[in-house]
């Protein structure tokens, strides 16, 4: 009796996850990747009898002589009778030393799609080319999707080496073309390997028609090869899926793992309440964990009866995802239907369902020679980066930091079909601010700089010190302005001259036209920078007390004062002592919901990754913190008395 094939999660099980490989293939129509992987799985002896059973009945069927490897794939009839892929169809097999787990992806034009799915959850992609036909669009397309996706390491299989003579010229000529254009892409490892499929060349076993090829045969490197290994097992992100509350004494959280660790007695915040709480406990059907990981699913319990709904996630205090309405990402489109700007969609994020709509796109790239190009729309397998407004804040990362929390993908609200996918990108390098800027400079063309005979160093030398802006930055009531009017006591009464710009006060004249709105922050930031940098340039040391949440704000704001003259000061209270202080009433009201946006309760603040100087003024006292930044200023060279 033939064994019966176990389910991926059996499979998994059996074999835990310790050394597996999940990797994605996807080619051109008939360059043989079927063959290729019914020949890595019939050789490496891991087709179960049953397969090779049925495969023998279809072979004889479609009255083919041979025992056609390629249908070992077939996940699905529709190839087997067009004779194309036209879906994902999962594979696995093992070897002594490794499990593999294969997402085999289609090559035909319509279905990048699939190519996206295969793709987002392998460590490889394996791209085949035809070496009778060279590098084909489909082949850069499933490479560029690949880079897209986070895949560090590739190996090109050029196939068919049976029909080109195994001639080391035209795969040298392959290694070449493709070279030139995976240059261009964020891919560490590339390998290229000659085989042919059909004959079993290079694929398990070392062919002896290609003498001058060195490398290793397919499997043997899919065996070796090191790879780190996709999931984020850092950044705590436990989106919770749903409440379970089966009776009076039981509150638990359900939900999937999506990256890092959470273990019993674990500090951990809700978002977006940001109420602070422990891990009482972590329960599963097989009884209680001290520590549970990504990708598991769990059920978390909490010390405090805090209040957590579906779409809220549980993250560790010390790190924390962004907090966006506004995402900037790359958006994979899959739907015959263009996109459209403006249009309703739904948008699903970890596990959240909500509306959004993208409100610009930037540019579409062209997958054949990777450049940039102007598009009003993005067609079916189409690629561009976009701008998409939320109509309700998530909780994400980075796609290049965490997978899971770093895509997301666009549901068509009439049909449900999913019409495209996204991953996040950084924000902010196309920030308003910036855009601002450059429309600025356009048409500011006619306008040149004047400049007069007297120096910075002409003003440095009268004022003895160098000017610079301290940039504090962080929550509301976290001490930015007590300190900014501290040290700026100090610095006078040492003789300096230095002025500060306080949030409060600029709101009151140069900026009361604007709002807290993501877009009239950056505007804030951007005059208030520009502001400092005149100062500078006057020669005056400039303390600035704003909240500044943005890191792209802070970055431009940066850039327009000048690195050398911008320290970034991070003023690190927790929400919960700025709450406490609260001299304004403000996160009172916030929290009465009196006060849409307020940063901390219900509005984003990008924790600085590296300021100049980081101070817990939540613990140390005002002249603790004055004197250590008075000490930098003079260790630096800024007062020179
Ligand atoms: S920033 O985000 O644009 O940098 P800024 O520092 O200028 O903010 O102003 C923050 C001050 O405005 C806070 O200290 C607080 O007194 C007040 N304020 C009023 N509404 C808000 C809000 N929604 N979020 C944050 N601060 C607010």
């Amino acid at each position: 009796m033939a064994a019966p094939v176990p389910s991926v999660e059996t499979f998994l099980k059996q074999n835990q996850e310790a050394d597996l490989l999940r990797f994605s293939t996807a080619g051109s129509v008939d360059d043989g990747k079927s063959t290729l992987i019914g020949r890595l799985l019939y050789e490496a002896n891991s087709l179960y009898e049953d397969q090779l059973a049925a495969l023998r009945k279809d072979s004889t069927k479609f009255m083919r002589e041979e025992l056609d490897l390629s249908l070992v794939m077939d996940g699905l009839k529709a190839e087997r009778e067009q004779a194309i892929t036209i879906d994902v169809a999962y594979r696995y097999f093992s070897t002594p030393k490794r499990h593999f787990i294969i997402a085999d992806t289609p090559g035909h034009e319509q279905y990048t799609r699939n190519m996206a799915t295969g793709a987002s959850t392998a460590d490889l992609a394996v791209v085949l080319i035809d070496a009778s036909k060279g590098v084909l669009i489909q082949s850069k397309r499933h490479a560029f999707i690949a880079s897209l996706l986070g895949i560090q390491h590739m190996v090109v299989a050029v196939n068919k080496m049976d029909l080109a003579g195994y001639s080391e010229e035209v795969f040298r000529k392959i290694q070449d073309d493709f070279g030139t254009f995976a240059e261009k892409l964020q891919i560490t490892d590339l390998v290229y390997i000659p085989v042919s499929a059909l004959n079993g060349d290079n694929v398990v076993r070392m062919s002896e028609k290609m003498p001058w090829y060195d490398g290793s045969p397919l499997l043997r490197h899919l065996e070796n090869v090191h790879v780190m290994g996709s999931r984020n097992l850092i950044d705590l992100r436990f989106p919770v899926q749903y409440v379970n509350r089966p009776n009076m004494n039981f509150r638990g959280y359900a939900g999937r793992i999506a990256s890092g660790t959470i273990g019993k007695g674990d500090e951990v915040l809700v978002l977006p309440s940001q109420r602070r709480t422990k891990v009482r406990s972590i329960v599963t059907f097989d009884g209680e964990l001290a520590k549970a990981f990504a990708p598991q699913s769990v059920t978390v319990t909490l010390e405090d009866d805090v209040d957590v709904n579906r779409g809220d996630m549980l993250v560790h205090p010390h790190n924390i995802p962004h907090v966006y309405r506004e995402i900037d990402a790359i958006l994979i489109w899959m739907d015959p239907s263009p996109m459209q700007i403006g249009k309703v969609y739904l948008v699903k994020h970890t596990t959240q369902l909500l509306k959004g709509s993208v409100t610009g796109l930037n540019f579409k790239i062209n997958p054949e020679t990777l450049g940039r190009e102007k598009a009003a729309e993005l067609r079916l397998n189409e690629i561009g980066r976009v701008t998409v407004q939320l109509f309700k804040q998530i909780f994400c990362d980075e796609y290049s930091r965490n997978r899971e929390t770093g895509s997301f993908i666009v549901i068509d609200p009439m049909t449900y079909a999913t019409v495209a996918a996204g991953t996040i990108i950084e924000r902010g390098r196309l920030s308003s601010a910036a855009k601002l800027a450059e429309t600025g400079k356009a048409k500011n063309k006619i306008i040149h700089r004047q400049e007069g005979a007297v120096t910075p160093a002409d003003r440095a030398k009268l004022l003895r010190q160098r000017p610079a802006t301290l940039w504090f930055t962080g929550l509301s009531s976290s001490g930015k302005s007590s300190l900014a009017f501290e040290l700026e006591k100090r610095l006078m009464a040492a003789g300096h001259l230095c002025f500060v710009l306080d949030g409060d006060n600029v709101r009151h004249g140069l900026n009361r036209d604007l709002s807290f709105s993501p877009p009239d922050r950056t505007e804030n930031i951007r005059r208030v920078a520009e502001v400092a940098r005149l100062f500078n340039e006057a020669g005056v040391i400039v303390l600035t007390a704003f909240i500044s949440p943005y890191r792209a704000d802070r970055g431009h704001a940066q850039e327009i004062i000048g690195a050398g003259q911008f320290i970034e000061i991070y003023t690190d209270s927790p929400v919960s002592v700025c709450e406490r202080r609260d001299p304004k009433g403000l996160y009172e009201k916030a929290k009465a919901g009196l006060i849409p946006e307020f940063t901390g309760i219900n509005a984003p603040y990008e924790v600085p990754q590296n300021p100049a100087i980081h101070l817990k003024t939540g613990e140390e006292s005002l002249d603790v913190s004055a004197e250590k930044v008075y000490n930098y200023l003079r260790r630096n060279g800024f007062l020179t008395v």
